[in-house]
């Protein structure tokens, strides 16, 4: 084990307990206690997460760290300490925020993830890429949640670490999130080591719904099963909890979720003006590709037969679109490959 990662984490791991200590016991503390108290975060909660304050100051943790004879070049790699411009010594990386510790796969202290009290920007301050801490390979929370992970054979992404953190108090024990970056394919080669399955919970707002729609082809790609939880429009799961309730939540919510296909559905009409003719006809076409690409026959034909009662078209003319799409994918797929249907989702991702 090389010395100087070892002395990063030991470095984090105090620098937890000190910003938790901080947070608790100080004035400075205090208002961000208040905040956080106004977000809904019990003291069990902030206990569970380790959660912190960092206050305004230049110096608080350089002078703790080199008390404790920990080389300030070295805290500074680790991305605990900043280098003064003018080259006379090391501040704090992280000053006024509230502190979200992060831990790696192993549950070795490595990052932070650092929020700005009320507004301002940026809103989430987090640790630079260090040897020890990779965003495209980190996911929020998953040493904690590793168990239920195994357990479930099923995780839940989220976007933010605050739907983390509500939905675990909530129920959610196999909840993570990426690091304020989209989903990487190194991501679900991780995931796909613990799970099965993957509950796609991302924010209610366009950009949620656009992640998701990326994330659901890397996903699958990685041999994972994917169902998508459906926010209303421009909530997040923490403002869902907030507003009515984690009782609610877990049923209307994270128990509800759609297949793939219903939420590309969902996802295509929202693109497209139904009160319009040349709207809804292009909604149908898609909404049949889309259908096209199942592998089941029933399946094709509980949704086309939705999309024929809604539209009043005959099924049997949904049925031969879909039938020919059919026919013309099946020309481009590779021979002997029946069983996978990628190809379709790269051909959506292609168009939008
Ligand atoms: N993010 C970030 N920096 C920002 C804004 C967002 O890193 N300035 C990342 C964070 O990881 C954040 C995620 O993107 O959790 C989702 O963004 P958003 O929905 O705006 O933030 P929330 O997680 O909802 O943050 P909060 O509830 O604390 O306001
Ligand atoms: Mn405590
Ligand atoms: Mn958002
Ligand atoms: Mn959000
Ligand atoms: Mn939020």
């Amino acid at each position: 084990q090389d010395p100087s990662r070892q002395k990063i984490v030991e470095a984090h791991e105090l620098a937890i307990k000190f910003y938790h200590y901080l947070l608790n016991n100080t004035k400075q503390g205090d208002r961000a206690k208040q905040y956080l108290r106004e977000r809904g975060m019990s003291d069990r909660l902030i206990d569970h997460f380790m959660i912190g304050f960092a206050p305004d100051e230049w110096d608080v943790l350089t002078r703790f760290l080199t008390g404790r004879g920990f080389d300030p070049a070295l805290m500074e790699k680790g991305g605990l300490l900043s280098a003064k411009n003018d080259g006379s010594g090391y501040v704090d990386r992280f000053r006024g925020r509230i502190m979200f510790p992060v831990w790696d796969g192993n549950g070795k202290a490595t990052a932070f993830a650092a929020r700005i009290i009320n507004d301002g920007s940026p809103k989430y301050l987090n640790s630079p890429e260090t040897m020890l801490f990779t965003k495209s390979r980190t996911l929020y929370n998953l040493h904690h949640a590793k168990p239920a992970i195994r357990k479930s054979k099923q995780v839940v992404v989220f976007e933010g670490y605050m739907d983390v953190i509500k939905s675990w108090n909530a129920g959610v024990k196999n909840g993570v999130a990426t690091m304020g970056t989209a989903l990487t394919e190194e991501h679900c080669s991780i995931l796909r080591r613990h799970a099965e399955e993957v509950l796609l919970c991302y924010d209610g707002d366009d950009a949620g719904q656009a992640a998701a729609y990326k994330s659901i082809p890397m996903l699958e790609a990685a041999g994972l099963k994917v169902e998508i939880a459906i926010l209303p429009k421009g909530k997040d799961p923490d403002e869902y909890i907030g507003e009515y309730g984690p009782e609610a939540y877990m049923r209307e919510i994270v128990n509800e979720p759609v297949s793939v296909t219903k939420f590309k559905l969902i996802y295509s009409r929202k693109n497209h003006i139904l009160l319009k003719e040349e709207g809804r006809k292009n909604y149908l076409m898609e909404a049949v590709e889309i259908v096209a690409g199942l592998d089941s026959s029933t399946e094709r034909e509980v949704y086309l037969k939705e999309l024929s009662r809604e539209f009043d078209i005959s099924l049997d003319a949904l049925k031969q679109d879909s039938h020919s799409i059919r026919m013309e994918l099946q020309k481009k797929k590779p021979a002997g490959d029946n069983n996978d249907n990628s190809w379709n989702n790269g051909r959506n991702e292609k168009r939008r």
